[in-house]
């Protein structure tokens, strides 16, 4: 089982993406025709009404409650296939980039790899299913290629992506998939079908901000691949929350007062957008420059996407912000869809990256 892309047996047809977020679910269908991958039909569902909670608010079912979720899901967005990809969350995994030995022959550098990739999961090989990926290399050797502190100097090295995922995370995902009467081909980790759907910039390096219900995921993605993840524990249901208090008003009605209002609600120093979102920004900051400091190259461009990345004028804050180029995420733009949904497709965009990236990859299996 690969987490990270895979090619399997070609077959015709329509495919889906199934993202199972914190707050909600999303479903995008996709079918190739000459090429082009045609938007048959989307879709998403809360989950915070189906656990007592909010619209908009993280939630904590079980594989039960989420498959029946997902069951209406699919009627209601009138779902026809089964053949999908479903994305396993950020928070579910680890990913490590390492620096391990090189091996002329690849047979010895696999056996190398999984042997060494074990000592940078800190938890037993029995527990996960492990994955890996060698870094392509960058071309001639930098200024940010000498060994790390303790590191001894000499001998050639590979940068190696490792990846982990819990058994039982993957053994809820199948239950839910099983239950729904879906068939999954592949599992993947958030952050790869994000970046497949969001990342247009080949070379150089650029910071997405997956801005979530509970947590916002930061990738820096260098030549289309994660050289850096760090997940940070502030999302846009702190938003709702905040603003209920201000306000004194309920949860619900402080959804979708932030909704309609984004950036400019609240007055100008306490505006409780700008409060949760300058902390957001602050710690994405610090995970920036760290990056630009430690490879001596600089991030041209931020990329916001998920839910909070709809947030009305959060591209004009977050470029105010970072001083550096900021685009909202329009992952619908891979897609062929009608030219009235487009001003549609384009505002919840955010929201459905991950889902687009399942499909999108779904469909390079047909
Ligand atoms: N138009 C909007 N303006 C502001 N916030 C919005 C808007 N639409 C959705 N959101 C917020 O985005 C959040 C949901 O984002 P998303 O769907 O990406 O989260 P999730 O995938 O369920 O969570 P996670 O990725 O943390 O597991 C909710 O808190 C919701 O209130
Ligand atoms: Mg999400």
């Amino acid at each position: 089982m690969s987490f990270l892309s895979g090619f399997f047996a070609k077959k015709e047809g329509s495919v889906l993406g199934v993202d199972i977020g914190s707050s909600s679910l999303k479903v995008v269908q996709l079918r190739k025709e000459r090429d082009q991958a045609i938007l048959e039909t989307y879709g998403e569902l809360a989950l915070g009404p189906y656990s007592g909670g909010e619209v908009g608010q993280a939630t904590n079912l079980s594989a039960e409650q989420i498959t029946e979720t997902l069951k209406d899901l699919l009627r209601e967005a009138k779902v026809t296939t089964k053949d999908c990809g479903v994305s396993i969350p950020y928070s579910r995994s680890l990913l490590t980039l390492a620096k391990l030995p090189y091996r002329e022959n690849a047979q010895e550098q696999k056996t190398v790899i999984e042997f060494e990739a074990r000592k940078y999961i800190p938890v037993p090989a029995s527990e996960v299913q492990l994955d890996w990926f060698i870094v392509p290399d960058a071309g001639p050797a930098g200024p940010g290629d000498t060994p790390a502190k303790g590191e001894p100097a000499g001998g050639k090295k590979v940068e190696v992506l490792v990846v982990a995922v819990h058994n039982d995370e993957l053994a809820f995902l199948q239950n839910v998939v099983t239950g729904a009467g879906l068939s999954a081909s592949f599992y993947e980790i958030e952050i790869f079908s994000t970046i497949r759907a969001v990342v247009e910039e080949p070379v150089k390096p650029v910071m997405v901000l997956d801005i979530g219900a509970a947590s916002t995921k930061t990738y820096i993605v260098e030549r289309g691949i994660v050289a850096l993840s760090h997940a940070i524990p502030i999302g846009s249901q702190d938003i709702t929350r905040a603003i209920s208090v201000s306000n004194n008003i309920s949860i619900a009605r402080a959804e979708t007062l932030k909704k309609n209002e984004g950036m400019a609600h609240g007055d100008a120093d306490t505006s409780p957008p700008e409060l949760v979102f300058s902390r957001i920004f602050s710690e994405a900051r610090r995970v920036l420059s760290q990056y630009e400091t430690s490879h001596r190259k600089s991030i041209t461009s931020i990329v916001l996407t998920g839910g909070g990345g709809v947030t009305k004028e959060l591209g004009v804050y977050a470029k105010g912000f970072f001083s550096i180029d900021v685009r909202v995420a329009d992952p619908f733009a891979k897609t062929a869809a009608p030219a009235f949904m487009r001003p549609v497709l384009e505002t919840i965009g955010p929201e459905f990256a991950v889902a687009v990236g399942l499909a999108l990859r779904k469909l390079g299996e047909t």
